[in-house]
């Protein structure tokens, strides 16, 4: 098969190479790979800025991928040739509360992602593709959509009126969006931009703040929420930025700490924290149980997701560049026909 290795760190050393086509074992399934979409952690792993210690040698990068399911190893039951099947990001986190070694279980880095003409998967950790969207619409859910979920709905319990601030218009942050919106949910969002933030008006932000001309953004959120704060913070942004974040959540509101684009160190103010007593929660993505209930649920709604451009197999390295220039929407790879 052909897949893009990465042979050392830096986007010139992703390189397309033959590989021998992987045979699925026991438990596992071998799919045929139709599309995949990009996150910041596959341009972070590519620029040797995310666990580089973790990353072997010619791995096959990018988690987010959808296919069809071209042979079943021994032993599986779950799955039959010619099933639309989605990755999970954990691949070993099926329920609960998360396992220490969780990371161990990555696709995409440490083990091998979807960036190739074929991918073995864990028959209990695929997940079915949504009825309602193509594989390249749904190769864009396994990690910013149930990231966004995660966050809002299986653990800050969204409820419809409640107010969600999102910043920028990153992949979780436009899921975010799109999830709070179909809630019933109050949205702020915030952009570099007053053109994106126009299009994240359109997905239905009803309140909207640029951060480079509004630099104090978390005044501006309490006049909008009359001196109170919002609700929820899907924070992506942390850094010296998180202390804002405190400020314009209301007293006992909880900020779902996702991201790190402002560093990966935050100096937090611990009185303002005290008083309000916001609660702060990581979020790694999420289990396998919420991303079914996630899919159910974008079935129903008919949620279709924002898509940036789609870059033909071939162009791949062109849709790592493509990330850094600040799209609105996800970036696709087109993989197989
Ligand atoms: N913990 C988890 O489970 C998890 C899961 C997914 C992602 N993440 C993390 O979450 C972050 C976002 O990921 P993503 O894939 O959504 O990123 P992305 O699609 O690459 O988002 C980029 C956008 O973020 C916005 N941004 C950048 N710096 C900002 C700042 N200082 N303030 C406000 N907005 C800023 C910009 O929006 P504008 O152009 O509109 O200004 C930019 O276009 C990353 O750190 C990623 O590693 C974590």
């Amino acid at each position: 098969m052909r897949a893009w290795q990465l042979e050392d760190f830096g986007l010139d050393n992703l390189r397309l190479a033959e590989r021998p086509t992987p045979r699925p074992k026991r438990g596992e399934i071998l799919v045929k790979v139709s599309a995949v979409s990009l996150n910041y952690r596959d341009k972070a792993i590519v620029d040797g800025v995310y666990d580089p210690e973790k990353m072997p040698k010619y791995l096959i990068p990018v988690n987010d991928a959808a296919g069809v399911v071209a042979e079943v190893g021994p032993g599986v039951t779950e799955w039959q040739v010619g099933d639309r099947v989605l990755s999970h990001f954990y691949s070993h986190w099926l329920d609960g509360a998360p396992a220490r070694d969780e990371p161990d279980w990555q696709l995409g880095g440490p083990l091998d992602g979807g960036l190739a003409e074929y991918m073995i998967l864990e028959a209990k950790s695929a997940v079915p593709t949504p009825a309602n969207l193509t594989d390249e619409q749904a190769s864009t859910l396994p990690i910013a959509a149930l990231t966004a979920w995660f966050a809002l709905v299986e653990y800050g319990k969204l409820q419809p009126g409640e107010s969600v601030l999102v910043q920028g218009t990153g992949g979780v942050s436009l899921f975010s969006v799109q999830i709070a919106t179909a809630l019933g949910a109050r949205v702020v969002a915030t952009s570099s931009s007053d053109e994106k933030l126009r299009r994240v008006a359109a997905l239905g932000a009803s309140d909207l703040i640029n951060y480079r001309t509004t630099p104090n953004w978390a005044d501006h959120v309490l006049d909008l929420t009359n001196g109170r704060g919002v609700d929820h913070v899907v924070e992506v942004v942390a850094g010296e930025g998180l202390n804002q974040s405190v400020r314009a959540t209301k007293a006992a509101g909880h900020i779902a700490l996702v991201g790190f684009l402002g560093g990966q160190t935050a100096p937090l103010n611990v009185m303002p924290l005290l008083y309000s007593q916001v609660a702060i929660r990581g979020i790694a993505v999420g289990h396998r149980r919420a991303f079914l209930e996630m899919n159910r649920w974008i079935e129903q709604q008919h949620l279709e997701p924002v898509i940036d451009s789609v870059f033909s197999f071939e162009e791949s390295r062109r849709a790592y560049e493509r990330l850094e220039q600040g799209p609105f929407g996800k970036i696709v790879i087109r993989v197989g026909d």
